[in-house]
Parts: C-alpha cells; sequence; structure tokens
C-alpha cells in the first residue's frame, strides 16, 4: 500500500521527462477508477480532493477508507488537498493523513502568499507531507485577477523563502469546461518554464486547467441528455510537449468528471430492468478508467515508469 508524498514522484518525473496525473475526485467508484488505471498502466498518480470533495467524501476518514480500497495497489499515489486556502484546512487535512496539501494563497498580495505558504510547509514538513504552492493566479476565464503570466524571478523568490516542494504557476490554462474562446490559439508559456528551470534546475511546477474536453467523452455525454456546450480545452499535444518539461504535475478534474458522469447518463438510459447502483456505477467507473489510462499513457508519458512497491 504505498502512500506516499510526492517529493520522490517529482524527481522522477523530472528526471524521466514525464508528468504524473493528478485527478479530482468526489467519490469513492471515481478513486477505484483512477488507482486502478494507474495500477495498469505502471504510473504514479495523485487523487486530487477539493475541500469541498472532501467534506462530502468523509472529512477525517479519507486516508483510511483508501488504503482498504487501495490494498491491491503496487504503484506510488498520494493523497492531495486541491487548492486549500487557509493554513488552518491545511492543517486538518495533514492530521488527517493526506501526504500532500496544495496552499492557494495567490488572493493574497505576495508578501502574505510567502507567508501563509510558509507556514503550511512548515507545519507539512514537520509531518512528513509536501506543499505545492500557488504564484498564479491559476484561475477562471472570467476570474478578473487572471491578467498575465507569473513572473520567473517572482518564482526564484517565492520558492526560496516559501521552502515549498512545488508550485502552480500562471502559464496559459484556467479551469473548467470553456477554457478559451472559439477559434482562439491555445499556447503555453514554454519560455516561462524554461527560465523557471534554469533558475531553479530539478524544481517541479504545476500545470492546473489542464483538461482537453476530448470528443469522444463529451459525445456520450450530449447523446444521453447531457447539454454542455461551448467547450474548448488544451489541446492533448501541448500536454504531451509539456509532461517533457518542468512540469511534473499536469491537474485533470473536468475531463473525468464529464467521463464519470458520461459513463452514468449512459447507463442511467439505457438500463431500463435493473436498479441496483452497481449496475450503473459499473459502466461510469470503465468510463473514467479508460479516460485516466488514455491520458497516463498517450498523454503525460509516465506508463511504466515506477517500480511496483
Ligand atoms: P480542469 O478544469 O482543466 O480539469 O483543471 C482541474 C484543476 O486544475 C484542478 O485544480
Amino acid at each position: 500500500m504505498p502512500l506516499v508524498n510526492t517529493k520522490q514522484m517529482f524527481k522522477d518525473a523530472y528526471e524521466g521527462k514525464y508528468a504524473v496525473g493528478a485527478f479530482n475526485v468526489d467519490i469513492l467508484t471515481q478513486c477505484q477508477a483512477a488507482l486502478e488505471a494507474a495500477e495498469e498502466c505502471n504510473s504514479p498518480i495523485i487523487l486530487s480532493f477539493s475541500s469541498g470533495s472532501r467534506d462530502f467524501f468523509h472529512p477525517g476518514n479519507i486516508k483510511d477508507i483508501l488504503l482498504i480500497a487501495a490494498k491491491d495497489i503496487h504503484i506510488p499515489w498520494a493523497i492531495h488537498l486541491d487548492h486549500g486556502k487557509s493554513f488552518e484546512v491545511c492543517k486538518s487535512c495533514i492530521d488527517e493523513g493526506f501526504t500532500s496539501v496544495m496552499i492557494d494563497a495567490s488572493a493574497y498580495d505576495f508578501e502574505e502568499n510567502v507567508r501563509i505558504t510558509k507556514q503550511v510547509v512548515e507545519y507539512a514538513h514537520a509531518h512528513g507531507a509536501t506543499v505545492e504552492g500557488e504564484l498564479g493566479p491559476c484561475s477562471r476565464k472570467d476570474d478578473p485577477r487572471f491578467k498575465k503570466f507569473t513572473d520567473p524571478e517572482m518564482v526564484k523568490e517565492f520558492v526560496e523563502r516559501t521552502g515549498v516542494d512545488s508550485l502552480a504557476v500562471s502559464m496559459g490554462t484556467k479551469h473548467g469546461l470553456a477554457k478559451f474562446e472559439e477559434g482562439e490559439e491555445v499556447t503555453l508559456q514554454f519560455d516561462l518554464i524554461d527560465e523557471v528551470a534554469r533558475l531553479l534546475p530539478g524544481f517541479p511546477l504545476v500545470l492546473h486547467g489542464s483538461s482537453s474536453i476530448p470528443d469522444e467523452y463529451l459525445h456520450i455525454f450530449n447523446d444521453y441528455g447531457g447539454e454542455l456546450k461551448g467547450t474548448k480545452g488544451v489541446p492533448e499535444e501541448l500536454l504531451r510537449k509539456v509532461a517533457k518539461t518542468a512540469v511534473c504535475k499536469i491537474n485533470i478534474g473536468t475531463d473525468f468528471r464529464v467521463a464519470f458522469v458520461g459513463g452514468l447518463r449512459k447507463s442511467l438510459t439505457e438500463i431500463k430492468d435493473k436498479f441496483e447502483p452497481r449496475n450503473f456505477l459499473v459502466p461510469a467507473r470503465e468510463l473514467s478508467k479508460k479516460l485516466v489510462k488514455e491520458k497516463l499513457s498517450n498523454v503525460f508519458q509516465s506508463s511504466n515508469k515506477v517500480s511496483r512497491i
């Protein structure tokens, strides 16, 4: 049961020129889909909980539940808090066994962001957990804070002053389903990544907002009564390229949710004469597992990169 923090995962990913996939989860069935996909690909994986997902899943017992669920999993995996907004929420996740937390104090000014992040780092490191900070913001398309990309010199200062283990920076992506306008050319700031790699050799960056909204899964969702419109994600070609750089963690929330709920919509529509929840949840688990396997092997290039523990 190799539940680990992200330190070695990211070191291996940096040196091996691939990225670790972090998938946002709400329920145990999604955790099983992601863990089984990683096990079959022989890839590391991170299960990411937002504060809302954590409250819904089972605050206080997530680690215990997942350790039982992962008893046959032999690849390294981590339990991560996504976009923790305060020292207190990060502390309580660490206390209950999360191996990695993100402190997102990017809504504050630089000095306050440094102060809060450093406080989380000190607590986390004393308890064996790793910390992702944010110097961004990595926001939504309509977020007025989303004005410019992160300055590499500020990254260096932020990392040195906080001791953070990895950092989410603003390099061209956004969260959600409709990341870009129709016809807008999608680019990532590869110069920014290269400059950070020059200033801080070996330091892992994190890419948020990395869903591609693949047609296959969107069609299933919409063919069975869904109405997701105006979607535009990050092209997989760009993600394949970024996975070989200092970006060691790539976050996927939207694609994983669309695949899972699409599978659920399909089974709820097609199966008319059964009422056991598992009859509907198993197809959803399998469809979302297929998506995770495609990401790990074809996009993040992390398959067969770990020794089984
Ligand atoms: P997407 O919305 O692109 O899936 O991004 C998820 C994410 O970055 C979670 O922090």
